[in-house]
């Protein structure tokens, strides 16, 4: 039975738009001391074959939020035979999008995920009968491309979008990055409450992120927010989830 103060505490939530503000716990300077101050008893991180059934259907829907990947992915598709889908999951934007997009038969969409997450994937995928699609666990591993997609990578992502885009066997020339967690103010990371897992969840310097695509050569062409996925945290302030189409040159 909750006391009144509990009842009223709940109440507060709902009114502040709840979810989110149970979705997150605390306040770190770094991802390194998030992840230190994870629960024993709890997952600390994605890499986790039991954190991988999380949200993975609604994952696979297409969102609104969407839209604007799915416009650029479009344009950039006929220069390409491979998107690297880097945080790809267990390919849920190309299950998402297989609909909404016309693919080349020969197009290879190469997920590039954390181990745990390649484990499952793979055998999800053969499950499936997919085709069309191949799932790595490292930049390094993926052959040649000049598209990457990186939706909801980098607010988990311990690295700076541009050394991480160098990563990949040659650089990507076009970059379509969505779902960013981003604010005017210093970089914050939370933990993101996951059933029996907390995850590390940056939410970027806006400033930083973007010098550092085009200190790595890129011209931001386009960028949008996503203001459903955007946030006022009582402890963290405003955030602003944005996407980016980036192109390697001016
Ligand atoms: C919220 S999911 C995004 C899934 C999908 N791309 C989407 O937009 O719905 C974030 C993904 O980033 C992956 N991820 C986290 N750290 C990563 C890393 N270091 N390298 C590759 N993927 C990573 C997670 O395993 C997870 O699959």
């Amino acid at each position: 039975m909750k006391s009144l103060a509990q009842r009223a505490a709940s109440r507060l939530r709902r009114s502040l738009g709840g979810r989110d503000y149970d979705r997150f716990k605390g306040s770190y300077p770094d991802y390194d001391s998030a992840l230190a101050a994870v629960g024993r008893e709890r997952l600390a991180g994605y890499n986790h074959a039991a954190v991988a059934p999380v949200s993975y259907e609604l994952m696979c829907r297409t969102e609104l939020w969407d839209y604007p990947v799915l416009f650029w992915l479009e344009r950039v598709l006929p220069d390409t035979n491979r998107i690297i889908d880097a945080g790809g999951h267990m390919g849920t934007k190309f299950r998402a999008f297989s609909s909404r997009l016309i693919f080349p038969e020969s197009l290879d969409w190469a997920v590039c995920d954390l181990p745990e997450i390649v484990k499952q994937g793979r055998a999800q995928a053969e499950a499936d009968g997919l085709s069309g699609i191949s799932v790595h666990a490292g930049p390094e591993e993926i052959p040649p491309a000049s598209v990457l997609l990186a939706s909801g990578l980098f607010q988990y992502l311990d690295e700076d979008p541009g050394p991480y885009l160098k990563r990949f066997v040659s650089q990507p020339v076009h970059a379509v990055i969505n779902k960013v967690a981003t604010r005017d103010a210093e970089e914050v990371v939370t933990l993101e409450q996951f059933p029996g897992a907390e995850i590390p969840y940056r939410i970027r310097n806006r400033q930083v992120f973007e010098r550092s695509l085009t200190d790595a050569g890129y011209t931001i062409i386009d960028q949008w927010e996503i203001a459903s996925l955007s946030h006022t945290h009582p402890a963290f302030g405003k955030s602003t989830s944005r996407g980016y189409y980036c192109r390697l040159g001016s």
